[in-house]
């Protein structure tokens, strides 16, 4: 079957995921799941852009920017569960998309996907540099300023692209380096060192609220561009702040969100789907939301917002409450965190890119599996090099808008996918459904959408230009290698 809009079958689907995991057990409890979540979860998005987007969009209000995001993510949350049970197969979004809406289509969320997973990981190990060079820092280790960041950096507000004197930021490209070869040499997370990992990174962000919270001054909501101290600063000449800012920052911090799919990857390794999923997914997501709306309160309740643009804004406001000791574990908390967020992301990047390659999309290498290590060794080494020169030289801000926009354009296609499949295949087996599903469905993909419609034309048009990148890749070269034979009538 040729047709542009032909779809993979779930029963192709479904043998697959049987014959896939091999010496993989139902071993994951519920808490595992939601352990899992966590550990994907909280990363660069709170421990670094709470500060990005309090200062360049929303103020204060970046509290409700958290709040907006949390809404968008139960949502898709849902719907992602649902496909996660129905067809528990690796490849996410692009898997669900093949199912339902054909091959170009999923082709297209494949692609996309990568600015979720692999632009994802170079903006959180731009995060996890800035972090380790103030940790560095605070023992008088001092890395040069020439290599701890790109040799450009982009002004959001003003669209200017400025030399930053810079060569690269070497942090970020040898902690991927590190990852890759973690990842590549058949290190696998195992689901205890992730639980520490969450241990010490929830310890960190409750320590943080608990001991600000006290602290908290709505006098520091006073700005030079709020002067009145309001929790929502008024809206600025270029449409930053106000509501509309509010929507935007959301879009910003959205990221913080992203990582909950990744449990929907270890469906096949629940104990018990049907009811463990969505405690994994909602429950982690409940806790991040609640967590990330204090930690935005108290950040800018004890540093005026428009000192937050820095890459480490926990620490600053640790250090605005005085706290000197509490510092460096904050730092340290937040290097161990983003590290395991690193680690997942570039596993899952090489996992969608092993299915697409299965499926013909993508050259062969990057699903060959070393015999030994068993992990799709060339394609990890390719992957991470890739990844990791990107954050040599990208800077932080250009890159995160476009993970968010790429990742909500994977939501808006899930949720879609999900009323599909109830059409196509209505008797079909689904462990979980999503309650009130043409409710939930419609508005998960609309409230995704309008996120990504309060984000900047220009990250519009680099979306775009992806995408048509995309298309030619696609008819250049995977249109005339997929196989066609596992396809069926749309
Ligand atoms: N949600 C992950 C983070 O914030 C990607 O780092």
């Amino acid at each position: 079957m040729k047709s542009l809009w032909a779809c993979k079958s779930i029963e192709v689907l479904r043998s697959q995921a049987e014959e896939q995991p091999r010496g993989l057990k139902r071993s994951l409890s519920a808490w595992d799941l939601v352990a899992l979540g966590i550990g994907c979860i909280i990363g660069a998005g709170i421990f670094v852009l709470s500060g990005h987007a309090a200062a360049t969009t929303a103020g204060p209000a970046v509290v409700l920017s958290f709040l907006a995001g949390a809404f968008v993510c139960a949502f898709a949350g849902l719907c992602y569960t649902e496909m996660a049970s129905a067809v528990p197969v690796a490849g996410s979004a692009y898997t669900y998309a093949y199912a339902t809406m054909g091959q170009f289509v999923a082709w297209m969320i494949g692609w996309d996907l990568v600015l979720e997973y692999g632009l994802a990981a170079t903006t959180v190990a731009i995060g996890w540099s800035g972090y380790m060079v103030s940790f560095l820092k605070s023992f008088g280790v001092v890395i040069p300023a020439a290599w701890t960041q790109g040799p450009v950096a982009f002004d959001a507000a003003t669209s200017q692209w400025q030399s930053t004197g810079a060569l690269f930021n070497l942090p970020a490209m040898l902690i991927l380096l590190v990852v890759t070869a973690l990842l590549a040499t058949g290190t696998r997370e195992s689901v205890r060192v992730n639980a520490v990992i969450v241990a010490v990174k929830l310890t960190v962000v409750i320590a943080f609220i608990a001991f600000g919270i006290g602290s908290v001054d709505h006098a520091n909501w006073v700005t030079a561009g709020n002067p009145t101290g309001a929790f929502i600063p008024p809206a600025d000449a270029q449409g930053n702040f106000g509501w509309p800012g509010v929507l935007t920052g959301a879009g910003v911090v959205f990221f913080a969100y992203i990582g909950f799919d990744a449990v929907s990857c270890a469906a096949q390794e629940a104990k018990n789907p049907q009811r463990d999923m969505v405690r994994g997914i909602m429950g982690s997501l409940a806790i991040c939301s609640v967590l990330y709306g204090l930690v935005a309160y108290v950040l800018t309740g004890v540093v005026a917002y428009d000192k937050l643009n820095v890459p480490d804004p926990i620490a600053v406001g640790v250090d605005a409450l005085q706290l000197f000791w509490l510092a460096p574990i904050i730092k340290l908390g937040a290097i161990a965190g983003l590290t395991t967020v690193l680690l997942v992301l570039v596993l899952a990047q090489t996992r969608i890119f092993y299915s697409m390659s299965r499926d013909g999309l993508l050259p062969g290498i990057f699903s060959e599996i070393h015999p030994k290590q068993r992990t799709p060794f060339k394609s990890t080494l390719l992957t991470g090099g890739v990844i990791a020169l990107l954050a040599g030289v990208l800077p932080m801000g250009l890159v995160v808008e476009l993970v968010s926009i790429g990742t909500l354009a994977a939501f808006v296609v899930v949720c879609i996918g999900v009323l599909v499949l109830r059409k196509t295949r209505p008797d079909m087996p689904r462990p979980f459904r999503t309650p009130a599903v043409n409710f939930v469905a419609p508005v998960g993909a609309l409230a995704a959408f309008a996120l990504m419609a309060g984000l900047p034309a220009d990250t519009w048009i680099r979306l775009l230009i992806w995408l048509l990148i995309g298309v030619v890749i696609y008819f250049g070269y995977g249109r005339r290698h997929a196989n066609a034979a596992e396809l069926t009538k749309p």
